[in-house]
């Protein structure tokens, strides 16, 4: 059965027919997540989903797969216009062809900008806490780290000081990494922010590269505003990172595109790869042309259910574990979770790994200002989540 075969159903016969409610043993596959730990630990950490993808991306695997032959894909021309329109459709951001590039990954994505755009003596600018891959971004390209902290209120909203912005750069920071939606904070910045960080990257001469892979996990009342819609001069500054991987579960699958519509920066970037990167997957264009094409009503309904985790957690969490702190995340299928209350400022996630064999990432791990929070991963079926939160429960009896 296709998406559009099955509009007109209520939300828990979506849930029931995409089977988001069913639990799937992944430990019989390759998974990073679920076999990093003995096999009694529940794995809530590393980001990604343990739903099955779309059946329309699953129908076109199969068809690919059943052709039997796999040799050098060619550029695929039908997904650059799926890309093209759906950037036109969901954010009004028009960009020609040629301003897709695709890329294995988005990590690989921002370390290439950082290789294309900041030399050893200049510096990376990234606000943390955040994906630890971009704390580490300036380390592994061996340049300069010029960081700052993202600012904290006593509510647990995540803000940036523009002031600190500005001071944190300096003459020779060449590129912000902007991390939007914002992982772990689970922010969606709005637009009078991004308009205030652009407008100091645009007169302090810092070019952007904006990760926005989490840019389709969007919940009720926010909205994703590409940084590079902001203005032509803005875009013309900028290398967006966006991908299908997160949204429709298809990480291993490695497929994403760095969108670069300046053409002397795209030159730069591309000529970074230096034969080290090479680009997406065959059977990553595969999964991603079925997504982007014949996805929608699976993503709608995924994120009817993610909100329901998030919102199960936040009623958990005040009902029985009110030491522990989480504001609802504005996008993402991660929780960011304040655990100091319970005493727990050093290590949280060994404590719940040791007490309760449930596994989280260690906030530290996001660098400075993440120490002594988890990120829970809730991109589960809600079994799985309610399990994970009584272990949590145990542990801190
Ligand atoms: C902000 C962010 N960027 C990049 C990635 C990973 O991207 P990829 O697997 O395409 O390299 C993640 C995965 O969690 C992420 O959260």
């Amino acid at each position: 059965m296709n998406d559009c075969d099955v509009a007109g159903l209520t939300s828990s016969e979506l849930f029931n027919h995409f089977g988001f409610d069913r639990i799937i043993d992944r430990t019989t596959t390759p998974s990073i997540k679920w076999q990093a730990y003995e096999p009694d630990v529940l794995p809530m950490w590393v980001a990604d989903m343990d739903f099955r993808s779309p059946p329309a991306v699953m129908q076109a695997l199969h068809a690919r797969v059943e052709h039997g032959i796999f040799g050098y894909e060619q550029d695929p021309s039908e997904l650059r216009e799926l890309i093209i329109e759906r950037l036109a459709r969901l954010y009004d951001w028009h960009v020609n062809p040629e301003a897709i590039v695709f890329l294995p990954g988005i990590v690989a994505g921002f370390n290439l900008a950082t290789r294309a755009f900041v030399n050893a003596d200049e510096g990376l600018l990234v606000q943390t806490p955040v994906y630890m891959h971009i704390v580490e971004a300036a380390r592994d390209a061996g340049v300069q780290s010029h960081d700052m902290r993202l600012t904290r209120q006593e509510d647990g909203h995540y803000t940036v000081d523009m002031d600190v912005f500005e001071e944190t750069i300096t003459s020779q920071t060449r590129l912000f990494l902007l991390c939007n939606p914002h992982n772990p904070v689970g922010r969606v910045y709005m637009r009078a922010e991004l308009e205030a960080m652009a407008e100091i990257c645009l007169r302090r001469k810092v070019l952007i590269c904006s990760d926005e892979i989490h840019s389709d996990l969007i919940f009720n009342d926010h909205r994703h505003i590409p940084i590079a819609t902001l203005s032509p001069e803005v875009e013309a500054q900028t290398v967006t990172l966006m991908a299908p991987s997160k949204t429709f579960n298809i990480a291993g699958l490695h497929c994403g595109y760095a969108v670069i519509p300046n053409a002397d920066l795209r030159r730069r970037y591309r000529r970074a790869r230096g034969g080290l990167v090479g680009t997406a997957s065959l059977l990553g264009y595969t999964a991603a042309e079925a997504a982007y094409a014949e996805g929608e009503l699976w993503l709608r309904t995924l994120l009817k259910y993610l909100e329901g985790n998030r919102d199960l957690m936040i009623r958990y969490l005040a009902e029985h574990l009110p030491q522990l702190k989480m504001r609802a995340p504005q996008g993402t299928y991660l929780a960011w979770i304040d655990c100091r209350g319970a005493g727990l400022a050093q290590s949280p996630a060994r404590y719940f790994l040791e007490k309760g064999r449930v596994a989280f990432n260690e906030g530290a791990a996001f660098g400075p200002g993440g120490e002594g929070f988890i990120r829970l991963n809730f991109g589960c079926p809600r079994e799985l989540l309610l399990d994970g939160l009584e272990r949590m429960r145990k542990a801190l009896a």
